[in-house]
């Protein structure tokens, strides 16, 4: 018997495993300490009042012989396909149609997964710092140190990394981004668009905090940039737009005119997905399905805003101690640096013991990201104006 060697170079473990294990500790050391949570970017506020009726009458219909329903189909109920691609594509002028799209149980599973349908001896280019499954399934699947090419963000380039000059075969962009909450303007993305027909390669364009865009000019999924749909995968998510993260549901968007050496990738993971996922239930689907209608987007706009507002919060009150800060405008992420004297996992350290409060270490998500460190908006209102006002003093 052998193992799958892959998993020895890899971190002992998971960025937000170690950070979650850290917390608890601490928490189990000093459990009269008010310990307050703006590390892993998860949800608080509940599934709105649109979400929560669509899936009781699913419910419902569940327990009914004549409205039953068993294994749902492998790329997703019509209905939902059907109302994401009015939605989120067709209402903003993108031509995309519901079979291109592939209902599943989330982007992290997906980002991981499409790695399937690709040959093991690609380059890698990945932001740095960098969603960590990007890298790590990526050295599950084989691929090593040399595999990789790292697009350093720093405070100079804005975080939005140069293109490289070298090829890369597939590239990795998350915008608007995790861990630095940067968004992306059409003339940026458009020379990825460019560089990747150029060069035969496929972009994966995680654009799992699309909903949190308020700004102009910064497009809301990768096909708004003209060419897009000959070389980009687009993974989306209810996690962070509706409070799905413990419910399960997102998407991925293949076009059928992305085609590699005369393949259909749509196809490749088509098949992928019927042989080896089973599926998004029913009701999460219903749940999903009234995220589009008139009152489930308001409600979800209304909860995202009340998250920006934390983030906006928190970036003041670094700002206003002097602290250089970004991220916040479109994204539920600030990102810092962290005061001199200490590394990411230090001040980690540090804010815990002293401040009681849970933040991610900048270095968690790669060497660029040394000496910054990373607070989420998603906490509830009084949390973040406490944690504000313990760091601030
Ligand atoms: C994060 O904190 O970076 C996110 O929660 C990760 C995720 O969505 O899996």
């Amino acid at each position: 018997l052998n193992i799958n060697e892959n998993f020895l170079r890899l971190e002992k473990s998971y960025l937000f495993s170690e950070t979650g294990k850290r917390a608890r500790e601490y928490k189990a050391a000093h459990p009269d300490e008010k310990v307050i949570s703006l590390g892993i970017g998860d949800v608080t506020r509940p599934l709105v009042p649109a979400v929560i009726a669509a899936m009781h009458k699913a419910v419902d219909e569940m327990a009914d012989s004549d409205t039953f329903r068993g294994y749902p189909p492998e790329y997703g109920y019509d209905f939902l396909r059907q109302a994401i691609a009015d939605n989120d594509y067709q209402g903003r002028g993108i031509n995309i149609s519901a079979d291109e799209i592939f209902v599943s149980d989330g982007a992290k599973s997906d980002c991981g997964n499409i790695l399937d349908i690709f040959g093991p001896s690609n380059t890698i280019a990945v932001c740095d710092p960098v969603y960590p499954v990007y890298v790590d399934t990526n050295i599950m699947a084989g691929r090593t140190g040399d595999d990789f090419i790292y697009l350093p963000c720093t405070g100079e380039n804005g975080f939005l990394p140069d293109i490289p000059d070298e090829k890369a075969d597939i590239i990795y962009l998350c915008f608007p981004n995790n861990p630095t909450g940067t968004a992306a303007p059409v003339s940026y993305l458009s020379k990825w668009v460019d560089y990747a027909n150029a060069n035969g390669s496929v972009i994966l364009f995680d654009a799992a905090y699309e909903a949190f865009i308020r700004q102009g000019g910064i497009p809301h999924s990768i096909y708004e940039i003209s060419g897009a749909d000959k070389c980009a995968i687009e993974f989306r998510s209810f996690s962070k737009t509706a409070g799905f993260t413990g419910v399960r549901c997102g998407y991925t968007v293949i076009p059928k005119t992305l085609i590699c050496h005369g393949y259909e990738l749509s196809q490749l993971w088509a098949r992928r997905q019927a042989t080896k996922f089973n599926g998004v239930s029913y009701i999460t689907q219903r749940a999903a399905e009234a995220v589009y209608s008139d009152e489930g987007r308001a409600q979800v706009k209304a909860v995202i805003d009340y998250y920006l507002g934390n983030a906006a919060l928190i970036k003041k009150g670094l700002t206003d101690a002097g602290i250089a800060a970004y991220g916040a405008d479109n994204s539920p992420y600030v990102w810092f640096r962290v005061p001199s004297g200490f590394d990411s996992w230090g001040y980690f350290d540090e804010l815990l013991s002293h401040y009681q409060i849970v933040g991610t270490p900048g270095s968690g998500f790669g060497k660029s990201g040394e000496g910054y460190f990373r607070l989420t908006g998603f906490g509830s209102r009084d949390d973040v104006i406490q944690a504000v006002e313990r760091l601030t003093k």
